[in-house]
């Protein structure tokens, strides 16, 4: 895609070693039992996607609608469920497959509400963290790429819900407002 704004960070080619990679880690870490990867909508879910069919074993799949920020870059720090998962967690070995950690807050949120759950364990598999940007002390188990604090768009993650469907990760320039958490 040719667009000024936009300066690749991670290529396509990179995302996707690393997430084969991190499908492999996965798998080992958990050889047998259920294992649910939980993806939080709407940035996850190319993530989500290609993560799955890099795991070695058989997986669960269910989504998660979260709401924490507005239509452009700043977050208005509250947190919302807009899409609840449909099958149960109990006894289950959970992963949570978000987009990015940025100031851990949904994070923070999600791991309460899903711990009420009673899963076997909870783990997160981030794509990508930003962990200078830290409110809350959440460390995902899994991450694949740490990046500097920029405003990164692509493979999922959005500006105002444009952008998504870019295949390599960029960072979006010249845009105006400052992130603010
Ligand atoms: P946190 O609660 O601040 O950790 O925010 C996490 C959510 O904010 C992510 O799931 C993204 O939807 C969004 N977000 C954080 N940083 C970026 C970014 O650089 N680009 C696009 N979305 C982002
Ligand atoms: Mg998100």
């Amino acid at each position: 895609m040719i667009d000024p704004k936009l300066r690749v960070l991670i290529s396509s080619e990179q995302i996707q070693a690393r997430i084969r990679e991190m499908g492999e880690q996965i798998s080992n870490d958990f050889p047998k039992g259920n294992l649910h990867l939980i993806c939080i909508l709407k940035g996850a879910c190319f993530f989500l996607t290609d993560l799955a069919r890099a795991m070695k074993r058989d997986v669960f799949v269910d989504f998660m609608g979260i709401s924490t920020y507005g239509k452009g870059k700043t977050t208005s720090g509250e947190v919302k469920v807009t899409k609840d998962l449909d099958i149960s967690l109990e006894g289950a070995d959970v992963v949570i497959v978000e987009d990015i950690v940025d100031s851990g807050v949904t994070l923070t949120y999600l791991l309460h509400v899903l711990e009420q759950r009673k899963p076997r364990s909870l783990q997160i598999a981030a794509l990508l963290d930003k962990p200078e940007r830290r409110l809350r002390p959440v460390t995902a188990k899994y991450v694949g790429f740490q990046i500097p604090d920029e405003f990164v768009v692509g493979y999922g993650l959005d500006y105002a819900e444009k952008y998504r469907n870019l295949d390599a990760i960029c960072v979006l320039e010249d845009s105006g407002a400052a992130v603010t958490a």
